[in-house]
Order: C-alpha cells, then sequence, then structure tokens
C-alpha cells in the first residue's frame, strides 16, 4: 500500500469493552466508567491502542444499552459525563483511542422522539419512526423480529403498528425523514467534538429498510445515507468506522469501505460466524464446525479485500459465545488453543479486535438453568421455540454454545470473591471457574494467553508484512492445519495452525537459501525445519522467511 494511502488504525489493535460485566468500582454490582479508568494500566500493558465502548448512554436497559433513551446523556449506573470526560483524558495519557457504539436504526421507546410519536399521528415526531395501518385487522405484513416474533407493534392508542427489527421497546427508526437525519448528525458531532476517535455502528446495513417489500438488510438508499453522513460528520476527521453488517457479501463490502466512495473504513462481516449452524436457519440450529469451510470464507475475505476496502478480523464480541470453547478447546488444551486462535487470526490482514476477557482464555458461561440467562434474546427464543414443540433440552444445548451472555459473565480480574469484579452482588453470575481463569494469575505467568496476545500486538507494530503484506492460503484441502502465507515484496511470513488436538504434519517447500525465524508460537520449543514439521495438538507458529541470494 503507498505511504499516503496508509492510515493509523490499519495498525492498530482494538480492544471492546462491555462495560457493565468490566469493572465494578463502586460495589453496586455493576461495572461503571470508573472502573473503566481503574484498569486502564492493565490495558496498557496488554499493548492495544484503541478502545469501542459498548454503549453507556442512558437506556431503560432493556438490551443492555443498545436501546438508547438519551443520546447527550451517561447512564447513571455507569457514571456521569465528567466520568466520560475523565476516561477520554485518562486514555490519551495513555496513547488509546475511543471509539463509541452507535446505535441508530432504533431508540429506546423511552426515548423522547418515540414518546412524543405516540401521542399522535398527526405529532411532529411522529414520522421519526415507522407506522402502518392494520391490514385485515392484523400485522401489516410477515416481517420478523430479530428476537421473534413480529416485527410490528400495535399501538391501540392510534390504531397503527411500529416496526421494531429487535425488541419492541427498540422501535426503528424512519431514515427517510431528513429532520431525523439531521438530528443524529448533530449528536454524532457533539461527540466528535468532544474528542472521541470513532464509531462502531450498530446493525447499520438496515438503516436502508424498505419495510413495505419486506426489506430490511442493504436497502437502496443505504449509501446514500452513509455518504450524507460521512459529508456531515466525520468526514473532515480522521476517525475511525466500521459498520455492523450481518448481511454484508464482499462485493458490497466494497461499497462501504472503498475509500473513494467516502463511507466507512470497514464492516464487520459475520460470513463465518455463521458456519457452525444449519444453512438457512437459525443460529439455534447447531452444526458441527468445517475447517475447510472456514478457510474458504476467511480466504475469501481477505483475497477480496485485499486492493480495495479493509477487512476487521474478529472472533468474539458481546453478542459471540467465546471462541475457545466454540472453536477451540476450552478443558486441558484451553491455553493452546486460544493461542491457536489468536495466532490464526493476528497473522490476517485488517484490523484485530479483542473483546474483553479473550485474552486471558475466558470460556463460555456454563449456566445451565434458563433462570441464568438474562439476555432478552435468550428468553424470547426460549419461550419461541418451547411454543413451537422444540425439545427443550436441545433448546437449553443451543443456549450453552451460542447464547450471548457467555460473553457477558463479568470479567475474571482474581480469584478474590465475585471474580474481583465487585466487592458487591455482580449483575450476572460469575463463570465459577475464575478461581483458576483470572488476569491476576495471566499476569504471573510469562506463558499465558495474555502474554501471547501481548506479543501479537506488539509484532503488528513492527512487521510491516504483517500489516500490508498480501494473503495467500495454502493446503486449502487440508482439514486440520489452517496454513496461509503473508507476502511483502522480498518478505514472506508463513503462519500455520494445526486446528484439532491430534499431531499432524506440515511440510513447505523451502530454497536453502532462505532465512527462517520464528517470530511467535505456543509452544516454546517449535521447530525451525520448516521442510517437514510435526505439529503438535493446536500448534500455533508464525515464521519470518527472508529470500537470500541464489
Ligand atoms: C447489535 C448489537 C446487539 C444488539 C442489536 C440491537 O447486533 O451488537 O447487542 O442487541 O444490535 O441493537
Ligand atoms: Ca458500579
Amino acid at each position: 500500500m503507498k505511504e499516503n494511502q496508509q492510515k493509523w488504525w490499519h495498525k492498530n489493535v482494538i480492544y471492546q469493552i462491555y462495560p457493565r460485566s468490566f469493572y465494578d468500582s463502586n460495589g453496586d454490582g455493576i461495572g461503571d466508567i470508573e472502573g473503566i479508568i481503574l484498569k486502564l494500566d492493565y490495558l496498557e500493558k496488554l499493548g492495544i491502542d484503541v478502545i469501542w465502548l459498548s454503549p453507556v448512554y442512558e437506556s431503560p436497559n432493556v438490551d443492555n444499552g443498545y436501546d438508547i433513551s438519551d443520546y447527550y446523556c451517561i447512564l447513571s449506573e455507569f457514571g456521569t459525563m465528567q466520568n466520560m470526560n475523565e476516561l477520554l483524558l485518562e486514555s490519551e495519557k495513555r496513547g488509546i483511542k475511543i471509539i463509541m457504539d452507535l446505535v441508530v436504526n432504533h431508540t429506546s421507546d423511552q426515548h423522547p422522539w418515540f414518546v412524543e410519536a405516540k401521542k399522535s399521528k398527526d405529532n411532529p415526531n411522529r414520522d421519526y419512526y415507522i407506522w402502518r395501518d392494520p391490514v385485515n385487522g392484523q400485522e401489516p405484513n410477515e416481517l420478523k423480529s430479530n428476537f421473534g416474533g413480529s416485527a410490528w407493534e400495535y399501538d391501540e392508542n392510534t390504531n397503527q403498528y411500529y416496526l421494531h427489527f429487535y425488541s419492541k421497546q427498540q422501535p426503528d427508526l424512519n431514515w427517510e425523514n431528513a429532520e431525523m437525519r439531521n438530528s443524529i448528525w448533530d449528536m454524532m458531532n457533539f461527540w466528535i467534538d468532544k474528542g472521541i476517535s470513532g464509531f462502531r455502528m450498530d446493525v447499520i446495513d438496515l438503516i436502508g429498510k424498505d419495510p413495505d417489500h419486506l426489506i430490511k438488510e442493504n436497502g437502496s438508499k443505504l449509501h446514500d445515507y452513509l455518504q450524507d453522513m460521512y459529508r456531515n460528520t466525520f468526514g473532515n476527521h480522521d476517525l475511525l468506522t466500521v459498520g455492523e453488517t450481518w448481511g454484508v457479501t464482499t462485493e458490497n463490502a466494497k461499497l462501504y469501505s472503498d475509500p473513494k466512495r467516502k463511507e466507512l473504513n470497514m464492516v464487520f462481516q459475520f460470513e463465518h460466524m455463521q458456519l457452525d449452524k444449519v444453512p438457512g436457519k437459525q443460529r439455534w440450529d447447531l452444526r458441527k464446525l468445517e475447517l475447510v469451510e472456514l478457510k474458504n470464507v476467511l480466504s475469501k475475505w481477505q483475497y477480496a479485500l485485499d486492493q480495495e476496502g479493509w477487512n476487521s478480523l474478529f472472533w468474539n464480541n458481546h453478542d459471540l459465545p467465546r471462541i475457545v470453547s466454540r472453536w477451540g478447546n476450552d478443558r486441558e488444551y484451553r491455553v493452546e488453543s486460544a493461542k491457536m486462535l489468536a495466532t490464526l487470526l493476528h497473522g490476517m490482514k485488517g484490523t484485530p479486535y479483542i473483546y474483553q476477557g479473550e485474552e486471558i482464555g475466558m470460556t463460555n458461561a456454563a449456566f445451565t438453568s434458563i433462570e441464568d440467562y438474562i439476555d432478552i434474546e435468550t428468553q424470547n427464543i426460549y419461550k419461541e421455540r418451547m411454543a413451537a414443540g422444540f425439545n427443550e433440552e436441545e433448546i437449553m444445548k443451543s443456549f450453552y454454545m451460542k447464547a450471548r451472555d457467555n460473553a457477558r459473565t463479568p470479567m475474571q480480574w482474581s480469584d478474590d470473591k465475585h471474580a474481583g469484579f465487585s466487592e458487591g452482588k455482580p449483575w450476572m453470575k460469575v463463570n465459577p471457574n475464575y478461581t483458576s481463569i483470572n488476569v491476576e494469575n495471566a499476569l504471573n505467568d510469562s506463558n499465558s494467553i495474555f502474554f501471547h496476545y501481548q506479543q501479537l500486538i506488539k509484532l503488528r507494530k513492527h512487521n510491516n508484512t504483517l500489516v500490508y503484506g498480501s494473503y495467500k492460503l495454502l493446503d486449502s484441502e487440508d482439514k486440520s492445519i489452517y496454513a496461509y502465507e503473508r507476502i511483502l515484496k522480498n518478505k514472506k511470513l508463513l503462519i500455520v495452525c494445526n486446528f484439532y488436538e491430534h499431531e499432524k504434519e506440515f511440510c513447505y517447500p523451502i530454497t536453502h537459501h532462505s532465512e527462517v525465524e520464528i517470530l511467535i508460537s505456543n509452544y516454546i520449543d517449535s521447530g525451525s525445519d520448516i521442510k517437514n514439521i510435526k505439529l503438535r495438538p493446536y500448534e500455533a507458529i508464525i515464521y519470518e522467511i527472508s529470500e537470500g541470494e541464489a
């Protein structure tokens, strides 16, 4: 990539904080902004450059802050605007930037716009939302909510239905309304002026919705809205913008992230995150992951965005199960497999994202009773599937594997009571394995997953091949090894990962003039003779190969 096209966020690693579960500073059982400030030194030690902060705005918390009732105000459980300013200041001192979650596909039903809109059909805010008359006394059409049930909710007062793609307490905004869009630009500029470094845009591919034609994602006006947003908000600032786009394809990812189009820097694509469900079904309909498919999908994205656009790289976020439980081994090979998955991802081209707790190999929640799950999605799906006659054991098994609360249990700081997360009773149960899996232990062990992440982050800062080298998949049909190269001029990286626990041989042809160096590995004594390596369970190595003179 030409020097003048290089961006700061090409070389950065982002760390996502889910504030409610990160660190509680005042013993009420709920993580807060002050708690984040207290842990900034920890994040500095890990070496991350940017924090993506999940929503901290005023919210009735039906969907843990993704239902915002005031974009200009901090939720009192989390602190005050004063605390937020302090967080920005204290992060900056440590060279850490903050990007905010931008949730503008919908608001809370408690947002003053919706409270007004509900009052009457001719209320000035009515058209900020999407209202339709009943059809034959029923919902206007068969659109479904992503949290189960119809996407339409009846409002008795005005005898119309309003649209909600999430819970009925999250009414969808009407992006056709120019005045509404202008209010959003004002709000974004307020935060930009505060000194934030960018936005993660919640379900942004839905804003072009066309409910009358049953269109949710990728509506025809989506990209016009984003270009309009760019011009009116961050266009003149050097910010990081990343869109959450569940329905994106490699083709339309370029529409979002090709710099010439002036939209976003990158999107989160979720194609690889859907490989362990029955195709065409919901993610609760489980299927085993095939490594060859994972290689196909990730490689397709690497190739497609090599020249135009940019990839974001992630295994986890607050909506996804813990990767070490999902595709690693959270029992006897927890450490090895967590490091392997980290190496595999951080070796690729794009901007890596780490979700809180991933860096110490936190595992799924291990909740066995439906009462332990707090998430509205899980509760709704449970009712829906029970009513539809699914087997309860099957439902619970799918939650065990996929429920969002798997990622939301409190951060495990130490083996103190409540995992050192809070002096009081945590809002959600801590994972009982906190006595062994915790930050304190990780920091006391130079071979921990934490230090492996630290090393991967450091590598990215100094190794241009890791940032800009082109990707090339090797042995696409191999069912247990994921190996690829990154190539920049006469430098090459070889990333080799054994994805499973059985030993496997790997051969790489090489001229005897080449010099080979191991940059990172999850075993202390990995082999450097890459013509033939015997990979141990979950062994993962990055080699640097310099071509010598023939
Ligand atoms: C996104 C968020 C998720 C939320 C939903 C509705 O997918 O990541 O947590 O429930 O949007 O805002
Ligand atoms: Ca608190």
